[in-house]
């Protein structure tokens, strides 16, 4: 496993609470392939953007698992909101790693794209998608870390916890990578 320079580490932050409350250049909606809403991370996000995000989301007509789409953040503090649906988890040898690995690489592709600084993410697909939310952890980390490193791109992640649990992951996590 890849090792990291401490200058890459220290660009990773993780925070508890509600993601749509992020004051940071974009924040990751854990949306599903119609782009159109839900529940959990992508029901607060819609709810908390308004309708205005939801009439941009149709015209974009569906994202596929893995990929990702850039919109505008409406009412939200953000600038924009990239959106991502995760893998569904069905025990782990049906490609779920490598979708939610191509979720967290392909929204920092539009971080960098979009020359911007600061971004956050949930813990796309340990919700309703049921991914074990350690191996997740490890999955988001790396490949946020592995983007940074092979494109010299850095940009300050925000890894927004809603619970308890995944906040002590990503904590112990991040620490042991030092
Ligand atoms: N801020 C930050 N994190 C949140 C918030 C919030 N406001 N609300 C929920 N979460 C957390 C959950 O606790 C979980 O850890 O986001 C993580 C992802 O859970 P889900 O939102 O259920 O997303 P996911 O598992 O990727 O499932 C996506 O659920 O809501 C539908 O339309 C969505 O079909 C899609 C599916």
């Amino acid at each position: 496993m890849a090792s990291y320079p401490p200058k890459l580490i220290d660009r990773l932050f993780v925070r508890r609470g509600d993601i749509t409350l992020e004051r940071v250049d974009a924040i990751v909606n854990a949306a599903n392939p119609s782009l159109l809403g839900g529940g959990g991370v992508d029901g607060a996000i819609h709810r908390a953007a308004g309708p205005g995000l939801l009439d941009e989301c149709r015209r974009i007509g569906g994202c596929n698992p893995g990929e990702a789409r850039i919109t505008g953040a409406y009412n939200l503090s953000a600038r924009h909101i990239i959106h991502t649906p995760g893998p569904v988890y069905r025990g782990g040898s049906s490609g779920e790693r490598e979708i939610l690995r191509a979720s967290y690489a392909n929204s920092m592709t539009l971080v960098k794209e979009y020359s911007l600084r600061s971004v956050a993410f949930p813990a796309i697909s340990t919700g309703v998608y049921g991914y074990p939310a350690a191996d997740a952890c490890e999955v988001a980390v790396r490949t946020v870390l592995d983007f940074m490193l092979d494109t010299g791109y850095l940009a300050d992640v925000y890894f927004i916890l809603y619970d308890s649990i995944n906040y002590t992951i990503y904590n112990n996590f991040i620490e042991s990578l030092r």
